[in-house]
């Protein structure tokens, strides 16, 4: 028997320096590539800490000739022998360039097929195979970078947190709805036949009780559920960093929290985050950005124009106006004037109209003065007053909305990153964190016709607007905070209601009954009656979180096992069919007419 198969590798093949030039080792890995050269064949050995060339000469390993034959990319062999230095060959952009291995003996440990998937940093494989051959793609240095990381924000987040005095405590995955705005995936119960657990959409309310039984401090790394309508930055499955603690301030959980996130830029990142961040309230968030989660890296602010153009010469406007409606307006710089006619007609048109905006309403400001189909409406005098509002100079295009107030944020949201984008106007290294706060209590929703909760049910009103939770809850603002990071929400949470009676008004100002409300949360009013105190926290997004550290734009690069758009895990198949025998179990028979592909 070969003796390297019962010997234990002495370095990794990421590991080998000048220091150990002359020394025996014995290395274990992938074959990176095979490279022949007239009687030596030369290999580079890759595992997960780089890669080491080894040299694999016939003359000097007859013994193993047909080994070195059989050597193909991406089979996994064990070799030994001497580190010897590159000399003039050094690749010094390689951590291992100063050295070769001169190979003595050399064994396969496992062979591979042909690969599906192409293992190069910039992979030509497409998408749905890298999913199917999750294994393959995943030793691909970029995703294992991220691997990594995400390794090391776990542990930065755990040591944080510990050394804060919050414990790390496991809530229960077979568990009752938690209402987070999403669908609930549910389990069957096999000893009661007809009831189901529902996998949680986060910890909330077992994390909130943790503070009625008095633990003061909690957090967990956990997954959480939702079945929801999947995109680039939403998996249905995902991981939060999950946090709550007793008897806070906003200003302490800022603190703290700011100081989480702080330590994870310093460490993996070696960047300074600026502290306090910024705060921006939601009222005027969505008064300059459209948006409650404002990327503030660039300018392009909207402003209102509804009292200007009340009256004005442009009907759509005046109408708008007159109507109630909402008109508001940004401006952009463009002296090299990209923004033509066709082009807005083409490419920004669509991109409102997906907002349900009826159109885009646009001029240029030439030296000589408005131009565009909409500029002989407007008196000179009028236009100065618009290009003043909303800083308007000579080369800008302004770009107006008018309709209802939601549909005008919506689309010149959507209009404001974009053209940003195109006008290259967002400067990737810019790390711009803020907290928005002061966010609605409820939301109406005009299709179940009734108040939703804007964060969830047990976030606390302000105490101050306590009296209006019957008679206004429109205008009730809640206890809630997002940290936002260049247009993205990496966390969001509350200050909680801590009293059994407002979560029973709250309760019913959702349209939540008392016997709905018993049946779905009597055990949280139980607990808030028995000495709950103030309590409040927050969940970051940690695959968001991962994925900007990490600056990919699609969240499936941050998971190791993710799912497609569609909820597919591509490897494994699931969801699949079930035999009809362990339906029968569960008490379950399918609709008629649904039949699992
Ligand atoms: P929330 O619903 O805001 O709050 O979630 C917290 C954070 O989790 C991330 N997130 C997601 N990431 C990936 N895929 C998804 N489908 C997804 N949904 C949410 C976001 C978000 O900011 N229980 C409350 C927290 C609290 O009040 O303490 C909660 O879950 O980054
Ligand atoms: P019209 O007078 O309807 O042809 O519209 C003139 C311009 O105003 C076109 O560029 C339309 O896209 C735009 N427009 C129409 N309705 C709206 C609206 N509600 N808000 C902003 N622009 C609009």
């Amino acid at each position: 028997m070969n003796p390297l198969l019962s010997a234990n590798r002495t370095h990794t093949c990421g590991e080998l320096r000048r220091a150990q030039v002359g020394q025996q080792v014995v290395l274990k890995g992938w074959v990176k590539s095979r490279r022949d050269h007239g009687g030596c064949v030369f290999v580079d050995l890759r595992d997960r800490y780089g890669f080491t060339q080894v040299v694999l000469d016939y003359a000097k390993m007859d013994a193993h000739k047909d080994a070195l034959d059989a050597l193909r990319d991406e089979y996994v062999v064990a070799v030994s022998g001497t580190v010897v230095d590159r000399g003039q060959n050094v690749k010094a952009e390689l951590a291992t360039g100063e050295i070769e291995v001169y190979a003595d003996n050399v064994v396969i440990l496992a062979t591979a097929q042909p690969l599906p998937v192409q293992i190069a940093d910039e992979t030509t494989t497409n998408e749905v195979t890298r999913l199917k051959y999750r294994y393959l793609d995943l030793r691909r240095q970029p995703l294992q970078k991220i691997m990594i990381m995400r390794h090391q924000v776990n542990q930065i987040v755990r040591r944080y947190l510990d050394e804060h005095g919050f414990l790390e405590i496991e809530t229960p995955i077979l568990t009752k709805s938690t209402p987070e705005g999403a669908r609930d995936y549910l389990v069957p119960s096999r000893v009661h036949g007809g009831k189901f657990y529902a996998l949680p959409q986060s910890p909330q309310l077992f994390k909130q009780i943790l503070m009625v039984a008095g633990y003061d401090r909690y957090f967990q790394i956990v997954r959480c559920f939702r079945d929801e309508d999947l995109r680039n930055d939403r998996q249905p499955e995902f991981t939060q960093i999950d946090c709550e603690l007793s008897f806070p301030t906003e200003e302490l959980i800022f603190d703290i929290f700011e100081g989480m996130v702080a330590r994870i830029w310093r460490e993996i990142s070696r960047i300074e985050i600026p502290r306090p961040m910024p705060r921006l309230s939601y009222q005027e968030a969505v008064e300059h950005y459209g948006i409650d989660r404002p990327d503030t890296r660039y300018g392009l602010l909207l402003q209102r124009l509804t009292d200007l153009v009340a009256g004005c010469g442009f009907k759509v406007f005046a109408q708008a106006a007159a109507e109630g409606k909402t008109v508001k307006a940004f401006a952009v710089d463009d002296p090299e004037q990209k923004l033509s006619r066709s082009f807005i007609e083409k490419n920004l048109d669509p991109a409102v109209k997906v907002y349900g905006a009826k159109g885009l309403a646009w001029v240029r400001v030439a030296p000589e003065g408005w131009q565009g189909s909409i500029a002989k409406f407007f008196e000179p005098a009028l236009a100065k007053k618009i290009e003043a509002r909303v800083g308007a100079k000579t080369n800008s295009v302004i770009f107006f909305v008018a309709d209802q107030e939601k549909i005008v944020n919506d689309s010149l949201a959507a209009l404001r990153r974009k053209v940003a984008d195109l006008m290259g106007l967002v400067d990737p290294n810019k790390l711009n964190f803020l907290w928005v706060y002061d966010f609605p209590m409820f939301e109406w929703s005009a299709e179940d016709k009734r108040w939703m909760a804007m964060h969830h049910p047990f976030t606390s009103p302000r105490l101050e607007d306590l009296d209006k939770l019957e008679s206004d809850p429109g205008a009730v603002l809640a206890r809630a905070y997002d940290m936002v990071l260049n247009g993205n929400e990496i966390g969001g949470g509350s200050i909680r209601i801590n009293r059994s009676d407002v979560q029973e008004r709250v309760f019913r100002a959702l349209g939540i009954g008392e016997e709905e409300a018993r049946l779905k949360f009597g055990f949280l009013l139980d607990a808030l009656k028995f000495g709950a105190p103030p309590h409040g926290g927050i969940a970051f997004g940690m695959d968001r979180t991962i994925m900007l550290l990490a600056g990919t734009d699609s969240i499936r690069d941050v998971i190791a096992f993710p799912k497609t758009t569609q909820g597919n895990c591509l490897m494994t198949e699931a969801p699949s069919a079930v035999e009809d025998a362990q339906l029968k179990e569960l008490s379950i028979a399918l609709r008629e007419g649904v039949k699992p592909e």
